[in-house]
Order: C-alpha cells, then structure tokens, then sequence
C-alpha cells in the first residue's frame, strides 16, 4: 500500500534540490504534487521528468499574489490540497557587522513570512475543507544556534521552528499537523552557494568548506536529499497523526535536541 495514494500536495522550492527529491518521493508513494518555485523553467522541467502527477506552478513565496494565486491554481488543479511542504528558501552570509537591510528584508521575506504566509493561505483552504491536513516546515540546524557568519539565516530558520510550534498548536484542533525537518548539510545548488560565501569570508579554496563539513557529520558524509525523504513522507502521512509541532532533524547525527 502506497503511502500517499489519493493525497494532493503543494511543494515550494521545489525544482531543484530536496524539494524536487521530496516531489518525487511522493509521486512514487501515491500523492499528485505541484511544484511551485520562482523559477518557473526549472520547476516545468522538473514536472516534466517526474510524469503526469506532478504540476510545476511559478510562485514567489515573498509575494502575498503570487502566494495566493500559486495556492489558488493548486487547488484548482487537484480539487483540494492535503499536504503543503514550505522548502523554498535562500541563504547569505556575512560577519554581523556587515549585514545589510537590503539582505536581512530579502532572506526573512522568503524564508520566514513566505513560510508563514503560504501556510496560511493553505491552512485557510485545509480549514475551509474540513478534511485536516498535512503542513511540513523545512527549518536547518542553523536555526537550532546562531553562526558566526551566518546570522540572518540561523535567525530565518530559528524563526521557522518556532512558527512551526505556534502553528501546530493553533491548527491541531482542525487535524492539520504541522511539523519541521531540521536538515544538517545536504549536498546540491544551496551547498555550492554556502562554499562560496565561506570561500570569501574564510579565504577558503573552492569545494573547501565542503570537504570540512562532510567530514565533521557524525555520519562520514554530507547529506543527500534522498537521505531527507523518509521523514518527509512519514509526516505527511497518517502515521503522524499525532506528531505536533515537532521539528525533526535529519543530519547524520550533526544535532541532538
Ligand atoms: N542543503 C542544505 O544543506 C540544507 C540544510 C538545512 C536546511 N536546508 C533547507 O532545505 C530547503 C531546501 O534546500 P535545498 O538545498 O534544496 O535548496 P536549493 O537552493 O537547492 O533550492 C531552493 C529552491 O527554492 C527556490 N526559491 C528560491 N527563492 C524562492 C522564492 N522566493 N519563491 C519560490 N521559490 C524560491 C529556488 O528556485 C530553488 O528551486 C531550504 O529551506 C533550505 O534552507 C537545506
């Protein structure tokens, strides 16, 4: 038995890296999936390759029209939505007495209120339904302590986490679990861009960092979206009923918490 037959779910960010694993993972359990992200090329690429389950839906979470059109066109497709999956998100990096406005407005627009503000467009609709649901919040090890360098995004993430508690607490009583996955460090696009800004700040060669920060993962070995899919169908299946605001981490033993 499939663990996701007949369930429709709404992914963010999820033409590339663990959102379009995640797409995937559930299309193969069952589930009919809309992958929505800013860039729309990529994320019609990506529908194109998983099959006729999977819808791609142009969306920036930092934009409350495009949040509800993208919602909107989701449950106009599937006829109703069960699972939201919040994975879009940027990172930046900077010692804290060079973080800007300009970046501190964009990263929190899209990690933090682009979180809160399509779950709530969804949460609405889930209500509205009357049939529950399924919310998961992709937060980070970077929101469980703040970084050196990387304030704004530990910052985004710890604000995720406790959305995800706030949240799950108000919306358990109409069955929506919410819930958020804390990934260590997952190799892909997000990690090539986290090199680089370590290559600049730490004067580090290219592909440095990476190798640094395979090797201290209790596990041996930096992340790989398919390593983030088991958790991310177990909570957005039946199994996890009674799982509330919990926020999970999947890092090859980085975090114990
Ligand atoms: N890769 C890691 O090591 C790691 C670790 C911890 C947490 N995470 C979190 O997991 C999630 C996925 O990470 P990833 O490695 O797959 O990232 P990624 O950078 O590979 O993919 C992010 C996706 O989000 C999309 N996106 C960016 N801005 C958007 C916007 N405004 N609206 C809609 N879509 C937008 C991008 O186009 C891209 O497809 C993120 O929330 C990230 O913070 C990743």
């Amino acid at each position: 038995m499939k663990r996701l037959s007949g369930k429709t779910a709404l992914i963010t960010g999820a033409a590339q890296g663990i959102g379009r694993a995640f797409a995937e993972s559930y299309v193969q359990e069952g589930a009919q999936v809309a992958i929505a992200d800013i860039n729309i090329a990529l994320a019609q690429e990506a529908a194109n390759d998983i099959g006729p389950s999977a819808i791609a839906i142009e969306m920036d979470v930092s934009n409350q029209d495009n949040i509800e059109s993208g919602v909107t066109a989701a449950i106009q497709h599937f006829g109703g939505l069960d699972i939201l999956v919040n994975n879009a998100a940027v990172f930046s990096a900077n010692p804290i007495v060079d973080i800007t406005r300009e970046d501190f407005d964009k990263v929190f627009s899209i990690n933090v209120a682009g979180t809160l503000f399509t779950l709530q467009a969804v949460a609405k609709h889930m209500i509205e339904r009357g049939k529950g649901g399924k919310i998961i919040n992709m937060a980070s090890q970077a929101g469980r302590r703040g970084e050196a360098l990387v304030g704004v995004y530990c910052a985004t993430k710890a604000s995720v986490i406790s959305l995800t508690q706030s949240a799950g607490l108000n919306l358990i009583e109409h069955g929506i679990n919410v819930n958020a996955i804390a990934p260590g460090v997952v190799d892909g696009a997000h990690w090539d861009g986290v090199d680089a800004h370590f290559a600049r700040l730490e004067s580090k060669a290219p592909g440095e960092k990476k190798i640094e920060v395979g090797q201290a993962v209790p596990a041996g070995r930096m992340g790989r979206p398919e390593d983030l899919t088991g958790m991310a169908i177990f909570l957005a299946s039946n199994e996890s009923n009674y799982v509330v605001s919990q926020c999970y981490n999947v890092d090859g033993g980085q975090w114990m918490s």
